[in-house]
């Protein structure tokens, strides 16, 4: 059910109500999550904290867990301002002035007890489901946290460009090829200040930094037959189109190729993939023109990559600082953005070489073990559900060793969800039946399980889905 100008007028309203309680705070505890979209919201948030002159610290979290939620309940801080994590744990926050900024899927049973007991308004929500919107494609954690630093000064509008980054690390854009309902609002907050053009164009990984060839042929999601993985293909490829790869012994890149190239090479690429795949190969691309060349922070998907490979290595920090505009922290993302190249090709790898993708009826899954990290390990199953390399059409499940147990995340095709498949439900429920937690969005989710319950798990998964899609 799309949102009504009540709903909208609604979250209008609570949006004021959270900025006046920051305002009123005495200092401020910002919890966010370590992904893309959670450093941007992070980021966001710091900046509005720092324009209000409020003392305030970030700490980044790879999930809620027992320990952040007793962080957050025994916080000395006077407001605790939670972002793109939380909602799914409402029901476990106990101390009064928290401020949430999320997008994942609410907790059901703060629902109910919230009705139940007013005591709870102690907890300002502000999440797109709570007003009529999907969380998964309308708007991110970083565009939720956006709008209520707007709520606070209207001139934060500067920060909007961090929103679109969010969602198109959250991959929101995928689904129509565009950013849609209200991150389309945020989106035209950044062109409307000159952060940011919308263009039409390829939307492959690595416009602006990755060399020609390489572009081509590392193109997926969907793949591109005959070029990709195919590297002597690409380069006849460009030879027959008369591109140059190099210009000055240095590879070229799709953004610097002329308009005519790039027009040229653009069609005959979508002569090559099938006509159902033509609107996932071309649609709105994202630049922020005020960006250097070559740092890989001028297209937005570079741009949620490198912060990616930061937060999800024990970095978040220098993506913060990236965010921030400090251009210092470039040669620190460089290393992390080596490091997580390495191992996600080598991750790849290892699924492939050790055919650790096995197939059930309605899922697929794979056992990582320790040679994935477990904040990796999600991308990388995602990756494998769009390598052309597995069925498509059933949800792909991984595990991955952590700290406190076992790591699980979930991807599915948007075509699932369609037909009613929800895997924030699927991992809630089944991981709670087997003594863990979980939760997350429909075509992305993730849990924590005890190590001895991988199979007991599975079996439950499977029957959840297979109840769920029609
Ligand atoms: O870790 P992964 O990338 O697989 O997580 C997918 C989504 O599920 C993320 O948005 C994450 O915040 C959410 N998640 C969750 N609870 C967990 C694990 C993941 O809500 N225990
Ligand atoms: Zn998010």
């Amino acid at each position: 059910m799309p949102a009504t100008a009540g709903d909208l007028r609604r979250m209008q309203r609570d949006l004021d109500s959270a900025a006046r309680a920051l305002r009123d705070a005495r200092d401020i505890l910002i919890i966010t999550h370590i992904d893309a979209d959670g450093i941007s919201a992070g980021a966001i948030a710091d900046m509005t904290a720092e324009r209000l002159g409020k003392p305030h610290t970030v700490r980044f979290e790879k999930k809620i867990s027992e320990e952040t939620i007793e962080l957050i309940n025994g916080s000395r801080e006077d407001l605790v301002w939670i972002c793109d994590l939380g909602s799914g744990y409402l029901s476990e926050f106990t101390r009064d002035n928290i401020v949430v900024t999320d997008h994942h899927v609410p907790d059901p049973r703060w629902r109910t007890r919230q009705t139940v007991l007013d005591s709870f308004a102690g907890i300002r929500h502000l999440n797109p489901h709570s007003y009529g919107m999907d969380g998964s494609y309308e708007i991110c954690g970083a565009g939720m946290t956006y709008l209520l630093s707007k709520a606070v000064d209207p001139s934060n509008t500067d920060l909007a460009y961090l929103a679109v980054v969010g969602a198109v690390g959250d991959f929101q854009d995928s689904g129509h090829s565009a950013l849609v309902s209200m991150n389309r609002t945020v989106m035209g907050d950044a062109e409307a200040n000159g952060d940011l053009v919308v263009d039409m164009d390829l939307r492959f990984f690595g416009r602006d930094t990755r060399p020609i060839n390489q572009y081509l042929q590392f193109s997926s999601d969907p793949r591109i037959p005959g070029l990709s993985d195919n590297a002597q293909a690409c380069l006849q490829f460009l030879d027959s189109m008369g591109i140059r790869g190099k210009s000055g012994g240095r590879w070229r890149t799709w953004s610097s190729l002329s308009a005519d190239e790039r027009e040229r090479a653009t069609e005959a690429i979508l002569d090559m993939v099938g006509p159902e795949e033509r609107d996932r190969v071309f649609g709105e691309m994202y630049t922020f023109p005020n960006e250097p060349s070559g740092t890989g922070l001028r297209d937005a998907k570079e741009f949620a990559t490198v912060l990616n490979s930061c937060g999800r290595y024990d970095d978040a920090e220098t993506g913060l600082r990236i965010c921030r505009g400090d251009m210092s922290a470039l040669k620190d993302a460089e290393r992390n953005r080596t490091e997580h190249r390495r191992h996600i090709s080598e991750a790849m790898s290892y699924i492939r070489d050790n055919h650790l993708l096995r197939e059930r009826r309605f899922i697929q899954w794979f056992d990582a073990g320790s040679e994935i990290k477990e904040t990796v390990v999600g991308i990388v199953a995602g990756m494998v559900l769009s390598s052309g390399e597995c069925r498509r059409r059933i949800p792909i499940i991984a595990f991955a060793d952590s700290e406190d147990g076992v790591k699980v995340s979930a991807r599915a095709d948007r075509s699932l969800v369609d037909r009613g498949l929800d895997l924030s439900q699927v991992m809630k429920t089944a991981s709670e039946l087997v003594g863990g937690y979980g939760g997350g969005h429909t075509v992305a989710a993730g849990a924590t399980i005890p190590p001895d319950k991988k199979e007991e798990f599975l079996d439950i998964v499977e029957d959840l889905v297979s109840s769920q899609v029609e």
